[in-house]
């Protein structure tokens, strides 16, 4: 099994890709999630350490009969919770032949040309975005990693004091900023969140007078984070003021754009991320809005120089003889991570293969799902918004008839015991939000497969389901 033969090889792909193939083919057919328990799962793994092989295809038996199975199901048309994309086939041969070469990309020398795909890979991805040429980046494992990335980034060009260092973002920024203030040290505390409009997006009026405030208190104001889909409704706050709010006071503009920022791709959404590209810095997720399977994040630097200054460290082991130029680039000065897989090469497959037509449609389709999911549940007496809908995010709650004259606990208390009843029942799959201190439904529309019908099933999912609760509200 460590070194198999050609024959082998051949053997364990063919089992591999009809399995694939198989999968695929039912995904319609299955449901999106089953009701199970850790117990029942690891009663069917065989726990026994294991000291002698199985063979391949005993292997797959268990894929096939256990992992599947018991999975959710995240490549499924109706698989709206979270912010979770389906995956490309594409991909997964991406990445059998990126285990195959097994690169690692630390430095030019490790892996040449791998690394070259992954430099040529973000200058598309800085070119679809709109940033000045000198920008660049790289591929982290995440949406949370490239936020971690950008803030170490800010604060070593902007905060050279002493003083207690303050970032700014609004209420519904995503929690992987606060962890990453806690983790640089900067505390989660001084993350000083700044209030939102109706449309949940930053309101830059209390944005002014916080950061004023602090000044004023003492602090050192570093970093605006703005957010370019939030993770709640997908708002994008208003980049283009946050840039000159930022410039007026001197701060570095960062955009989480993890969930939203490729929905510029799309020409009904384009000009929502107007003043995106003069962000000094920017966090995507090709894992997430470009279709690929986790993991693949992405920060982009407008200057990467800044976060040079942040992240390069010398060591004897990593010194680089015998190169000059470009030969001596290395990933390990623009971000936290020394070995890194060869993200780039699923990136590439799908940018060269799929192209960008083929994506812009597909984001574009996505965002109508949403949006024809909003005028149905307007034009229905049994459902509310929750929340605009801005890009593929949709937050919602059913409100039946005998629900009609409770009270706001009591139809919050309904949805959160239909969305369980939902998840268990497979058909379609939804999570959830708070908004203004009130429980959401919320789905997010992020699979290539899903069509406007989807959103239509979903809504009947969720009337024969919550029918089928006990009337105890
Ligand atoms: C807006 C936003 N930022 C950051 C993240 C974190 O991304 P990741 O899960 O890739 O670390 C998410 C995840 O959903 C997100 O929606």
């Amino acid at each position: 099994m460590l070194e198999p033969s050609a024959d082998e090889i051949r053997d364990w792909g063919d089992s591999a890709v009809q399995f694939m193939v198989d999968y695929l083919g039912d995904l319609h057919d299955r449901g999106v999630y089953r009701h199970m328990s850790s117990r029942r799962i690891r009663d069917r793994l065989d726990a026994a350490l294991p000291t002698k092989g199985t063979d391949f295809d005993s292997l797959l038996k268990v894929f096939r009969e256990t992992i599947i199975p018991f999975s959710r199901q995240n490549a499924h048309p109706r698989m709206f919770g979270y912010v979770q994309s389906p995956g490309v086939p594409l991909a997964a041969f991406a990445d059998l032949l990126a285990s195959t070469l097994n690169a690692n990309l630390t430095v030019w020398r490790s892996a040449p040309a791998p690394v070259e795909l992954e430099r040529l890979t973000i200058d598309w991805i800085r070119q679809i975005l709109g940033f000045n040429a000198k920008a660049g980046g790289l591929f982290v494992s995440g949406g949370s990693m490239a936020n971690f990335a950008a803030i170490a980034a800010a604060r070593q060009a902007k905060a050279n004091s002493s003083g207690r260092l303050r970032i700014y973002a609004s209420s519904e920024t995503h929690f992987s900023i606060a962890k990453a203030a806690a983790m640089l040290g900067i505390g989660r505390e001084n993350v000083h969140q700044v209030a939102v409009d109706e449309h949940f997006k930053i309101r830059t009026d209390d944005l002014v007078a916080k950061i004023t405030a602090d000044l004023d208190a003492g602090y050192v104001p570093f970093c605006i984070v703005a957010n370019a889909g939030t993770v709640n409704t997908g708002a994008v706050d208003p980049l283009a003021d946050i840039r000159e709010i930022a410039d007026r006071f001197q701060l570095w503009m960062h955009v989480d754009g993890s969930y939203g920022a490729f929905a510029i791709l799309a020409e009904s959404a384009r000009k929502l991320f107007t003043g995106m590209e003069r962000a000094d810095s920017i966090a995507l997720d090709p894992h997430k809005w470009l279709y690929l399977p986790v993991d693949v994040g992405c920060v982009i630097y407008r200057d990467p120089e800044k976060a040079r200054a942040a992240f390069t460290h010398e060591a004897e082991y990593t010194r680089i003889i015998g190169e000059q130029g470009d030969e001596t680039f290395a990933f390990w000065d623009y971000g936290p991570e020394l070995s890194r897989r060869f993200r780039a090469l699923k990136v590439w497959m799908l940018l060269k293969g799929v192209g960008l037509d083929a994506l812009s449609q597909a984001i574009e389709s996505n965002l109508a799902c949403a949006r024809y999911f909003e005028s149905m549940v307007q034009r229905s007496d049994d459902f509310e918004m929750a929340a605009p809908v801005e890009l593929s995010i949709f937050c919602f709650r059913h409100v039946p008839v005998q629900l009609k004259n409770k009270s706001a606990e009591a139809i919050d208390a309904f949805n959160e015991r239909l969305l369980v009843a939902l998840q268990r029942d497979g058909s379609s799959y939804l999570s959830n939000a708070t908004l203004g201190g009130r429980f959401a439904l919320r789905g997010c529309v992020l699979n290539y497969r899903t069509a406007l019908r989807d959103m239509e099933i979903l809504l009947d999912d969720l009337r024969r389901v919550a029918r089928s609760l006990p009337r105890s509200v």
